[in-house]
């Protein structure tokens, strides 16, 4: 009897106090919420949530990813050398973005010939995933791939190149001109990283994504666009985002900065080494 009353007593004391906690612990997170809406750093584009690495305003996000998307009010983009390609989606838990080129020849839509060229720090940190595949179409039977490269070029989940000519109406028109199927190849990111369309002398390319999980099924039905595998350093922005704080760097030094609200940064978290406070 006793016993019964002392546990319910103490069930009781444990529940007030895990309500406490509770209590206590959306404190910080409605706080966070708060420096979020007066920060500088938009958290999203469109539909498309931006997260730390990256940011859409200058001295948002990790520096090493300064001036890399894009955001037009209604669009993400992602800016390369090559050109502006539209952002569809980014996948934080996976570090991966998937874009599209709107320029890019695909199964359906035949455009004229381009590069695709990202700069040296693109190549590093957000290089296109194992899993995209470039597909080099019309080549010449001159092209390196076809000669001294020829083991760049490769056939995923059971499907070869060749298929694109028969499958794809954009592509068809390679074989009518010839009345046989010109040369073409699958490779990797890195081949058309050192080798340009005209030196891989190739007149189109498209790619495709998550070519792995396409055993068995059509070019009709392949995903084109490119996925981006990224990857960034851990310089401590889980502590400042912890304190309410949202990551990001300074324009001029690019250091690390923890954005406290619009009048506070600090180095590395609200409530402690404010740097500037106006
Ligand atoms: C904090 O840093 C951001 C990003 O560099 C900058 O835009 C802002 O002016 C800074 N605020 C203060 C109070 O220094
Ligand atoms: C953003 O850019 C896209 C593509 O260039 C365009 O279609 C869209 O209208 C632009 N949106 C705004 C608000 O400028
Ligand atoms: C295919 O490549 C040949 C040169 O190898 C070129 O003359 C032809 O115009 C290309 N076809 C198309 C449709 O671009
Ligand atoms: C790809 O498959 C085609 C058709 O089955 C074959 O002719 C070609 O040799 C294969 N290429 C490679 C690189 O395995």
């Amino acid at each position: 009897m006793t016993l019964t009353r002392l546990f319910l007593t103490h069930k009781y004391v444990l529940r007030t106090l895990t309500l406490t906690l509770v209590a206590l612990h959306s404190l910080p997170s409605s706080a966070a919420g708060a420096a979020i809406a007066l920060s500088p750093c938009r958290n999203s584009c469109g539909n498309i949530a931006i997260k730390y690495p990256f940011g859409v305003d200058d001295g948002c996000g990790a520096p090493q990813f300064r001036h890399m998307l894009n955001c037009n009010a209604s669009d993400l983009f992602f800016v390369t050398p090559s050109g502006n390609y539209k952002v569809q989606s980014i996948e934080y838990d996976k570090q991966n973005v998937v874009v599209y080129d709107p320029a890019m020849s695909t199964c359906s839509i035949l455009q004229p010939h381009h590069d695709f060229i990202m700069t040296d720090i693109q190549s590093a940190i957000i290089p296109p995933s194992s899993d995209t595949v470039f597909a080099l179409l019309n080549c010449s039977v001159d092209s390196p791939v076809l000669n001294h490269y020829k083991n760049l070029c490769f056939n995923f989940s059971g499907h070869s190149c060749d298929e694109l000519y028969s499958a794809c109406n954009a592509f068809r028109v390679f074989h009518f001109l010839t009345n046989s199927s010109p040369p073409c190849c699958f490779t990797g990111y890195d081949t058309v990283r050192f080798m340009s369309m005209n030196i891989l002398d190739c007149t189109h390319y498209t790619t495709v994504l998550n070519t792995d999980g396409l055993r068995g099924i059509g070019p009709l039905d392949w995903v084109y666009g490119i996925k981006l595998s990224y990857t960034f350093p851990d310089t401590g922005c889980g502590r400042c985002a912890q304190s309410g704080g949202v990551c990001g760097f300074d324009t001029e030094t690019a250091g690390m900065l923890c954005l406290c609200s619009p009048s506070s940064n600090s180095t590395r978290q609200c409530g402690k080494n404010k740097l500037h406070t106006t």
